[in-house]
C-alpha cells in the first residue's frame, strides 16, 4: 500500500434532485437506438454510468495509466496514489474504521468467495453450520455450498414468508450452538425486500456469531454504514452503484482480516518469496493478488463521489414514489400478480402474468424500448419457495421517472391485449 499521504477530496456540494439534469449525466439514457426512447428498468442487474465515471476511466487510460505499487517513476506513483485514494474514499463512504478494512475484489461474488475460503474454511468442522436466508441470490448460496462440501459443514436456510419477507423468528430459531457464520442479503435482488439487518446482526452477535452482509443491491439505494449495521463483513459491487463492471468491495473488521490467510497467491500480496516459503504483505494488499482493476477502482471512486454529490434523502424519496406508482399501476393490469409485497422494499417490482411467460413478456416490452429482466434472477431457490418458475422484474434507479413507470404500464396493458 502506498505511503503517500492523501486527504479526501472535499465533499461535493449537494445538488437538489433535478431529474432532467441528473438524467443528462448518464449518456446512455439519452440513447435513441431504433428511433425510440430507452426505458431502462434493469438496474438491479446493472446500473447505467454517469459521464464522470466514463471520463475518469478514459482519463486514467489517456493520462494516468501505469501499474500500481510497483514503480518508482512518477506515473506509477500517481496511479498508486489514485488507487489508494479511492480506498480511503470507500472507507469513508461505508463507515469503515480504516482503509485497511477495505479490500478491492472483482465484485460481490468474489468478496463472498474470499470470506468463504479464507475466513470460514479454516474454522469449519463437520457438523458446523452456516446460516443464510431463502432470499439469497446464487452468489450468497453457492460459495457456502462449496465450503460446506470442503469441510463437512451444513448450510441452514432461514425461511421467508409468502410476501417475501424474512421470517425473523425462523431466522433466530436457526441460530444455534453450531452456527459459525451468518451470511445474508440486506436487500433481495429478486423482490426488493429490505431486511432488518441491524437487528439480525445483533441477534447473531448475541450468540457470538459473526455476520456477512451482502450489500450488492442495497448499496445503490441505502446509505451504508458498517459500524451502524455492526456487521463483520460486507460485500458490494461497483457496477450496481453506477461504477464500472469488474470491481467490488469487501469490508472486513481489521482483526478478522488480519487473522485470515491469503486466498489467492501472486504478485503484490507478498512480503518475501523464496522457493521454500513466502510471507504475506500487510492488509489489505494480502488479499489483492496480481495487478488489480486499477481503472475500475478509479471509476468506482468517481461513482461514489458522484453519489455523494446528490441528496440521497431526496433520491430515496423519489425512488419510493417510483415504487408506489409502479406497484399501483402494475397490480391493476388484469391477471398480473406482484411477487414480493414486503412493506419495506427498494424500488423493485417483480411480477407474473397468468396470460404470458415472463420471458415473452420481457421480449414484448423490449419491442417498446423497455428493458426489464425476466427469469429466476439468480435466485432459483427463492423462486421455488414462492411457487413461481420465474418473474418479470422492473428495477428502478433514481434517474428513472414517473413517465417511465407509465410507459411500463402502457406497454403491459398492450401486451395483455396482444397475448391474453
Ligand atoms: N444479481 C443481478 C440481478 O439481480 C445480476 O439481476
Amino acid at each position: 500500500m502506498t505511503t503517500a499521504a492523501h486527504t479526501l477530496q472535499a465533499m461535493p456540494p449537494l445538488r437538489a434532485l433535478d431529474l432532467t439534469a441528473v438524467r443528462a449525466d448518464f449518456p446512455l439514457l439519452a440513447d435513441r437506438a431504433g428511433g425510440r426512447a430507452l426505458v431502462y428498468l434493469d438496474n438491479a442487474a446493472t446500473s447505467q454510468k454517469p459521464r464522470v465515471v466514463i471520463d475518469a476511466v478514459r482519463t486514467f487510460y489517456e493520462h494516468g495509466n501505469a501499474n500500481v505499487h510497483r514503480g518508482v517513476y512518477r506515473l506509477s506513483e500517481s496511479a498508486s496514489a489514485a488507487y489508494e485514494h479511492t480506498r480511503v474514499q470507500i472507507a469513508s463512504f461505508i463507515g469503515a474504521r480504516t482503509a485497511r478494512e477495505v479490500v478491492f475484489t472483482r465484485g460481490t461474488t468474489e468478496a463472498i468467495n474470499l470470506v468463504a475460503q479464507s475466513y470460514a474454511r479454516p474454522r469449519l468442522a463437520p457438523g458446523d453450520e452456516i446460516l443464510i436466508t431463502a432470499m439469497e441470490h446464487h452468489s450468497n448460496i453457492v460459495p457456502w455450498q462449496l465450503v460446506c462440501g470442503q469441510t463437512g459443514a451444513v448450510l441452514r436456510v432461514a425461511p421467508v414468508t409468502d410476501a417475501g419477507e424474512l421470517d425473523v423468528a425462523g431466522f433466530e430459531a436457526l441460530l444455534g450452538e453450531r452456527t459459525r457464520l451468518v451470511a445474508l442479503t440486506q436487500v433481495s435482488n429478486a423482490l426488493g425486500t429490505i431486511n432488518p439487518v441491524t437487528a439480525l446482526v445483533a441477534a447473531a452477535h448475541a450468540r457470538g456469531v459473526p455476520v456477512l452482509v451482502d450489500a450488492a443491491q442495497s448499496a445503490p439505494h441505502l446509505p451504508l454504514d458498517v459500524q451502524a449495521l455492526g456487521c463483520d463483513f460486507l460485500a458490494c459491487s461497483s457496477h450496481k452503484m453506477f461504477g464500472p463492471t469488474g470491481v467490488g468491495i469487501l469490508y472486513g473488521r481489521e482483526a478478522l482480516l488480519d487473522a485470515m490467510p491469503p486466498w489467492q497467491g501472486g504478485g503484490d500480496m507478498i512480503d518475501t518469496v523464496t522457493f521454500e516459503e513466502s510471507t504475506w504483505a500487510d492488509l489489505p494488499a494480502k488479499f489483492e493478488a496480481g495487478t488489480p482493476n486499477i481503472s475500475g477502482v478509479i471509476g468506482l471512486g468517481a461513482a461514489v463521489h458522484y453519489l455523494e454529490s446528490l441528496d440521497r434523502g431526496a433520491l430515496a424519496a423519489h425512488e419510493d414514489a417510483l415504487l408506489k406508482h409502479a406497484t399501483d399501476l402494475v397490480s391493476r393490469i388484469a391477471g398480473v400478480r406482484i411477487v414480493g409485497t414486503a412493506p419495506e422494499k427498494i424500488a423493485v417490482v417483480s411480477f407474473v402474468a397468468d396470460w404470458a411467460h415472463p420471458h415473452d413478456l420481457a421480449t414484448v416490452l423490449d419491442d417498446g424500448g423497455i428493458c426489464v429482466r425476466a427469469g429466476h434472477h439468480c435466485a432459483q431457490p427463492l423462486m421455488r419457495r414462492l411457487g413461481v418458475p420465474a418473474t418479470t422484474r422492473a428495477s428502478f434507479a433514481f434517474y428513472n421517472t414517473l413517465d417511465e413507470v407509465d410507459a411500463l404500464a402502457d406497454a403491459l396493458a398492450s401486451a395483455h391485449r396482444m397475448l391474453a
